[in-house]
Order: structure tokens, then C-alpha cells, then sequence
């Protein structure tokens, strides 16, 4: 019998067999067929390690202009999306140089500096949720990390430091609910047109919001987007709102689900638990090797805008190509042993984050958020398992656990 090749390889990303564990499929992608076409959907997927390491840098050939989800810009538009510009006319939908330009403008509020003055609110906000949740398994009631933690954290985070009004929290709340459908395939249209109203009345609010903030400006990051850079530069008035919904749904659910991701992997993993309990100072790379291991974005999208030649196949001019991310992370080639997590590995280089000019901004947030997550828990628990089905978020961009009950014991005091 002749060995399998490209002709033998089926892969779908919207079936739901592939989304609940993706890694096989990367493999058999990466080993016979690493640029793949989705017949069905005419899309093309990129999966070994160099490749996306070589397109993410190349803006000219891999363009992001017409989006990075599966969803043209260009199609939502003729579909007839007015307003769809505020929503996907950021800057991780540009290429160089419009993108340099707006990038340089808000990178330099997104240092790690800048974010590490954010710990103790973040400490705070997520004390108090852990004190929740402690509560509700005292009370012999069940505990989910992603409805109590993972999910409420990063959009309590991100309303402080845009310092929304406590008054209208509840209605960002709902908004930010509906966003996570707004990006993605092989969701139910009835959802992504309700997400696209979400962001369209968001950015509505901003609207009103971004000239008070010009007028009276604070230190939070709807007056820091509005403000005038050292070079006299300044953000358009329209890129202010693009930035902040982007921030709204860029920082969310990703940050969720690398939490959930997290907590997954401590339970698959108990003897890590207590290694990161009786020495925090490893979190940090536990969370690089979960970035690495179980990607919270598993890869977004670029069109090319010519013939190119990747792994001996022809990608035409004009395609969809998705960048696998999180099939890059597992590629033996860079990373031995690439389906074991090993919190003692160098997980860096990873692309949960990206690569390139389009490099995540908010790394260093979403890091800090995770690790005081993941710190806090297991200063006040122990022996974390699972308490019930993982309901698995199966958008075919990301990945992550919309629901993980758990249960635990308390760690004593001094333990
Ligand atoms: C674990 C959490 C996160 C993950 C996994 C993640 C993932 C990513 C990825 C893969 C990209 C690259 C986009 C591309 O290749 O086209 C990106 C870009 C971006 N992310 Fe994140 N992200 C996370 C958290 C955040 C947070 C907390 C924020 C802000 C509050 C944020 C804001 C952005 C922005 C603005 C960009 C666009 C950057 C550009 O185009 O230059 N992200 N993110």
C-alpha cells in the first residue's frame, strides 16, 4: 500500500470532530499537505512552523487589509454591514504603512511598564472574584471557571482601564457577551448579526464618550488613545472608537480562554499544580508553555495578493489563507516532543500571540491577567479536578472552554 499523501489528507476546520481537538489533524496537515485547500470553502491553510513564521512577516504577499477572520471586510460590506468599517477598519485589519503609523500611536501606551502599574487593580478585581467563587463551593455550589473567573476577569479589567461608568457596565456587559460570536465560522448567522449590533451600538457609545475624554482627559485609555502623541501625531476621531471596540474584542475572550486553557491543563496535569504552588515565581512559564500547547487564537487569516509558493504547492492571488497558529506551536521541528507540556521547556517563541508587525498588543496584559489567575487560585485551592463536561467554544478561530466546572479543597493556612 502506497504511504499517504496530500490526496489522502481531509481536513475541514468547521467540523465539529476537528474543533473539539484540532492537534491530529495539524499533524497530518504539517506532515503531507502544509498548505491545504478547503475545497468546500475555498480557504487555504498554513501549518508548519517556518511557514507561518515566513508569512506573518510578509505584509506585501500576506496581506491583512481584508481581515483576519474568515469573513472578508470587503463581503461584509457589500453584504450591506454600514458602520462595519468602525469594527474591522482597525489597525490589525491594515498593512504597513497605514498600520505602522497607528501602532506606533498606541503601542506607547501598551508597554509592559505601563501594564505592570495595573497588578494591584488586577490583583484586587481578581480577589474578589476568587472570594466569589470560594464562597459558592463553601455553599456546596458548583464552581465554573469560565463563568466565574476566566470569563469576568479581562472585561472588568479592560471597563477600569477605560474607566467606563459603574451605570453603564451591565449594558458593556451584554455587548461584550454578544461580541464573541462577532468573528469566526461556522456560527450561527443569528448570532453573528446580534454581535454585529453589539459592536456597532458600542462603538455608538464610544462615539459620545471619545470627545468628553478630548475635552477632560484622564489617565485611562480612551483619553490616552485621544491624545496627542510626542511627534504631535494623533489618532482620527473614528480611529479612537476602532480602537477601543478592537480592544474590546481582541483582549476579551482570548485572555478567557487562556485562563480556562490554564486551569485545563493544571487538571491534566496535578503534579504541576503543586509545583507552581510551592514555587509561583514558574507561573509565568507554565503560561508560555499553555500559549504554546493549547493556543487560545489557533489562527487567523491573510489574503494573498499574489502566487505563492508554499511546501511545493501554488497558493493563487486573492486567497484566504488561515495562518495556523496553534499548529505551528506543536510543530516538532521547533518545539521536540511537541504534545507533551513541559513547563521546564523554552516556550517562547511560540505565535499564540502572532508574529511580525501585527505582533499581539496586549501580551503583556493577558499575560499578567493570567498569571495573577492562576497564582491567586492555587494560593487558596488545591488538587483542582474536574467536576463536569468542558463545554468547548467551537469557533474555528479560537480555543477555549465556554464552561469547566471544577471542584477542589481549600489549602489550608501556611501550607
Ligand atoms: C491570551 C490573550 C490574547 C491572545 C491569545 C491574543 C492573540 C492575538 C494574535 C494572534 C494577534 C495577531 C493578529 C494577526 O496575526 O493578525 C493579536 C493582535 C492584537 N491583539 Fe491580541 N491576544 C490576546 C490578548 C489581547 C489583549 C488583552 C488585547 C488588548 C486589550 C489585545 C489586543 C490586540 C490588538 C490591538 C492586536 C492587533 C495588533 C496589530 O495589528 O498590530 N490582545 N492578538
Amino acid at each position: 500500500m502506497a504511504a499517504p499523501g496530500a490526496d489522502d489528507v481531509t481536513y475541514n476546520p468547521f467540523d465539529i470532530a476537528v474543533r473539539a481537538d484540532p492537534y491530529p489533524y495539524y499533524a497530518m496537515l504539517r506532515e503531507h499537505a502544509p498548505a491545504y485547500h478547503v475545497a468546500e470553502q475555498d480557504i487555504w491553510c498554513i501549518s508548519r512552523y517556518d511557514d507561518v513564521a515566513a508569512a506573518v512577516t510578509d505584509t506585501r504577499r500576506f496581506s491583512s487589509a481584508d481581515g483576519i477572520a474568515v469573513e472578508r471586510i470587503s463581503g461584509l460590506a457589500a453584504a450591506g454591514l454600514t458602520g462595519a468599517e468602525v469594527i474591522t477598519g482597525t489597525m490589525i485589519s491594515m498593512d504597513p504603512p497605514d498600520h505602522t503609523r497607528l501602532r506606533r500611536l498606541v503601542q506607547r501606551e501598551f508597554t509592559r511598564g505601563r501594564i505592570a502599574q495595573w497588578e494591584q487593580r488586577i490583583q484586587q478585581i481578581c480577589d474578589e472574584l476568587v472570594d466569589d467563587l470560594l464562597g459558592t463551593h463553601w455553599n456546596g455550589g458548583e464552581v465554573d471557571i469560565a463563568r466565574d473567573l476566566a470569563t469576568p476577569l479581562p472585561v472588568l479589567v479592560i471597563l477600569d482601564m477605560l474607566d467606563i461608568p459603574a451605570s453603564d457596565r451591565d449594558q458593556f456587559k451584554e455587548w461584550t457577551d454578544q461580541l464573541i460570536y462577532l468573528i469566526g465560522g461556522g456560527i450561527d448567522p443569528m448570532l453573528q448579526l446580534g454581535a454585529v449590533g453589539a459592536a456597532l451600538e458600542l462603538a455608538g457609545y464610544f462615539e459620545k464618550l471619545v470627545p468628553q475624554r478630548r475635552d477632560n482627559p484622564g489617565d485611562d485609555l480612551v483619553s490616552l488613545f485621544a491624545s496627542t502623541g510626542t511627534g504631535g501625531e494623533q489618532l482620527s476621531h473614528i480611529e479612537v472608537i476602532g480602537q477601543c471596540v478592537l480592544f474590546l474584542i481582541g483582549g476579551n475572550e482570548t485572555t478567557t480562554n487562556l485562563i480556562g486553557n490554564s486551569v485545563q491543563a493544571l487538571m491534566l496535569h496535578p503534579d504541576v499544580q503543586e509545583t507552581l504552588a510551592a514555587d509561583p515565581s514558574r507561573i509565568p512559564a507554565a503560561i508560555e508553555e499553555v500559549l504554546r500547547w493549547d493556543a487560545p487564537v489557533q489562527g487567523l487569516f491573510r489574503t494573498t495578493t499574489t502566487d505563492v509558493d508554499v511546501g511545493g504547492v501554488t497558493i493563487p492571488a486573492d486567497a484566504r489563507v488561515q495562518l495556523l497558529y496553534g499548529s505551528a506551536n506543536r510543530d516538532a521541528s521547533h518545539f521536540p516532543d511537541p504534545d507533551t507540556f513541559d513547563i521546564n521547556r523554552d516556550a517562547r517563541d511560540h505565535f499564540a500571540f502572532g508574529g511580525g508587525p501585527h505582533y499581539c498588543i496586549g501580551g503583556p496584559l493577558a499575560r499578567l491577567e493570567a498569571r495573577i489567575a492562576i497564582q491567586t487560585l492555587l494560593s487558596r485551592v488545591r488538587n483542582i479536578r474536574p467536576a463536569g463536561e468542558e463545554v468547548l467554544n467551537l469557533n474555528m478561530l479560537v480555543r477555549g472552554r465556554r464552561s469547566l466546572p471544577v471542584t477542589f479543597e481549600f489549602r489550608p493556612p501556611n501550607d
